[in-house]
């Protein structure tokens, strides 16, 4: 079933791109909202629960301050601390990030299993990112907080990784912004390479549901489709927005 989760404020929210780590609210205020999300995609089956350990994310948030170069990221503080509570929560084993760029997104899914947030252990943590140039930078800085190399960062476009995994994927994340023309588009293309290794209660996490919706229109129909997706969910707490779709 298709549903939506939406503040008050979602387009009063907004952060600079240039200033990652500028806070847009109280973390009180923070903690809550993101916890009404995850309220929301617990009655929607699609997470068990909603806990997650709150003084491990901090740890996160702030080795991720302390060692990551960013640029610039369309990642506010809410979606940064959802993003590591999903994967906290559903602790994949293996967790597929495609459009990585400097390897923000990535870590903020992947700082659930290595790095000062771990709290389980995975098997595969991958992020992908087409130009080689960003997948290094996106390399070194997860580098940095994960020696293990369990996390990792290759320089490749998403469609062929997820078409040659062999293994089965319990996470997909969706970050990638199309080559040719395409734009988000591709999505879609991505979530169906790696589709016959989605077993049921695998999760796809989308970026962009809000603000790229138009461009996002085929994948969207796709996970709302209760025939392929038992539940999706549109958080709209940001500008960005999140689709959480469970096969
Ligand atoms: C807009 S960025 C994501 C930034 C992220 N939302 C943030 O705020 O930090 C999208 C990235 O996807 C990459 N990309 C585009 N097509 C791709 C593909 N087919 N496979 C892997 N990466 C791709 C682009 O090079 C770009 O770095």
């Amino acid at each position: 079933m298709a549903e939506t989760f939406r503040t008050d404020d979602w387009d009063r929210y907004r952060m600079q791109y240039e200033q990652p780590y500028r806070e847009l609210e109280p973390l009180d205020s923070e903690i809550q909202v993101v916890g009404q999300a995850l309220a929301a995609l617990q009655r929607a089956g699609v997470l068990p629960h909603t806990r997650y350990d709150r003084a491990k994310m901090l740890a996160h948030r702030q080795a991720v301050r302390e060692l990551f170069e960013i640029p610039w990221t369309a990642i506010t503080p809410r979606m940064q601390r959802l993003l590591y509570a999903i994967n906290a929560i559903a602790r994949p084993e293996n967790m597929i990030a495609a459009g990585v760029f400097c390897g923000f997104t990535f870590i903020s899914n992947a700082g659930a299993a290595v790095g000062p947030g771990a709290c389980y252990a995975a098997g595969q943590l991958i992020g992908v990112e087409i130009q080689p140039e960003e997948a290094e930078r996106a390399e070194r800085n997860v580098r940095r907080i994960d020696p293990t190399g369990v996390a990792r960062v290759v320089a490749a476009d998403a469609v062929e990784v997820l078409a040659g995994f062999q293994e089965p994927i319990h996470l997909l994340y969706l970050d990638a912004d199309g080559a040719g023309g395409r734009g988000k588009d591709v999505y879609l293309d991505i979530l169906q390479a790696g589709w016959d290794r989605m077993a049921p209660g695998s999760l796809v996490l989308a970026h962009n549901s809000v603000n790229c919706a138009e461009d996002l229109g085929r994948y969207l129909g796709f996970v709302r489709d209760g025939r392929r997706f038992r539940a999706s969910v549109n958080v709209v707490f940001d500008p960005e927005g999140l689709e959480v779709s469970a096969k």
